[in-house]
């Protein structure tokens, strides 16, 4: 092993998913272990926070473990300890952020504290070296964001929702179409098989500004569906679902276009549990092709897309290197921003 080799035990538990990594220099990893929690909030429609805080409670020992044996290190190799503090649910955090210190100070690991939504943008940097300037969209169930970085470590925040996070639409209206929660991959499943015959609006797309707004195509479906519902007439799900999916892909892709354009980036990194989706990945690639050939999409697999540790290792790297550590008073901070 050579010295220079960095190795970042990285902790994520921010929401519903407990998630051990270790990363090799930012950039190799070389285990991430993620312990979903779906099945357990899939009955209520949404996360629940106590059972969420419960479920870490229990998993998180296990993952470091496996991260360890999976990636065959010692804990001798490691070099810090990385943990997502924000944004998040406050008790879920915590979880991971008390077994980050507990690991850190009973080994004598520097403490790296990082933010979420920096990991959902490094998960790109497991793929391809990025490259300033960038742009970033960032799509998840809490969070729409169009993000400019020239730098590592530089976020720049040019347009983000008003209301409704792209996730939490396709999760609201996968409610009213009956589907069970996280709906954003069976949606998307059902629009490829559907066409866009409700023309839904698109929301702030001619406006002169990055931000997003979806809250008004959300309620467009739910009254469409409820009056349909009244009358006893049919719908068509998967028209349904390809309607609602091309109107918020119109806005996103039409508002990030414009972004690359006007801050003329090199990269256009797409980040997010949202990121998983085809049809956003593929007009994406489309639009770029056309209109802006020099920049490179990044788009990161399925895996890295949702909530993962590994995204996390990647960002700390960044802190490791301005040797930006916490003491051990690190606390959550559930509306964190970038
Ligand atoms: O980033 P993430 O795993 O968790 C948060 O930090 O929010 O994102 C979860 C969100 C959920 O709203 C889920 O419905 C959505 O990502 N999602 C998708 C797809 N896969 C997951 N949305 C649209 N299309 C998908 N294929
Ligand atoms: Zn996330």
């Amino acid at each position: 092993m050579e010295q220079t080799d960095i190795y970042i035990l990285a902790i994520e538990s921010s929401c519903d998913e407990t998630s051990v990594a270790i990363v090799k220099n930012g950039r190799d990893v070389l285990s991430n272990i993620v312990a979903s929690q779906i099945n357990s909030h899939k009955r209520f429609g949404g996360v629940v926070p106590e059972v969420a805080s419960r479920h870490h409670v229990e998993q998180i020992i296990e993952c470091i473990d496996l991260a360890m044996e999976e990636a065959s290190v010692k804990i001798e190799d490691l070099s810090a300890v990385a943990v997502t503090y924000g944004p998040g649910l406050v008790g879920s955090l915590l979880i991971g952020i008390t077994a980050a210190k507990s690991f850190a100070w009973a080994n004598e690991l520097p403490l790296i504290p990082v933010n979420h939504m920096a990991g959902h943008i490094y998960a790109a940097q497991l793929i391809e070296e990025l490259e300033f300037p960038l742009m970033a969209l960032l799509v998840s169930g809490g969070h729409t964001e169009l993000v400019y970085m020239t730098e590592h470590g530089d976020f720049d925040i040019i347009g983000e929702t008003r209301d409704d996070a792209a996730g939490e639409a396709y999760d609201k209206v996968g409610r009213v179409l009956g589907l069970t929660y996280p709906s954003g991959k069976e949606i998307d499943e059902l629009a490829h098989q559907g066409k866009d015959s409700y023309h839904f609006p698109r929301g702030m797309i001619k406006e002169d500004h990055y931000d997003f707004s979806f809250s008004g195509l959300k309620s467009s479906v739910i009254n469409l569906v409820h009056n349909a519902k009244q009358r006893d007439e049919e719908l068509c799900d998967v028209d349904l679902a390809a309607s609602f999916q091309e109107s918020v892909i119109d806005v996103l892709v039409d508002k990030t276009i414009r972004a690359c354009q006007e801050y003329n980036v090199k990269q256009l990194v797409v980040a997010g549990g949202v990121a998983a989706n085809k049809g956003l990945r593929n007009r994406l690639k489309q639009e770029l092709d056309q209109v802006l050939p020099q920049v490179k999409l990044i788009v990161p697999p399925i895996n890295l897309c949702g909530d993962n540790a590994a995204m996390i290792g990647a960002a700390a790297y960044v802190e490791y290197q301005k040797q930006h550590f916490s003491d051990m008073h690190l606390n959550a901070k559930p509306s964190l921003t970038l």
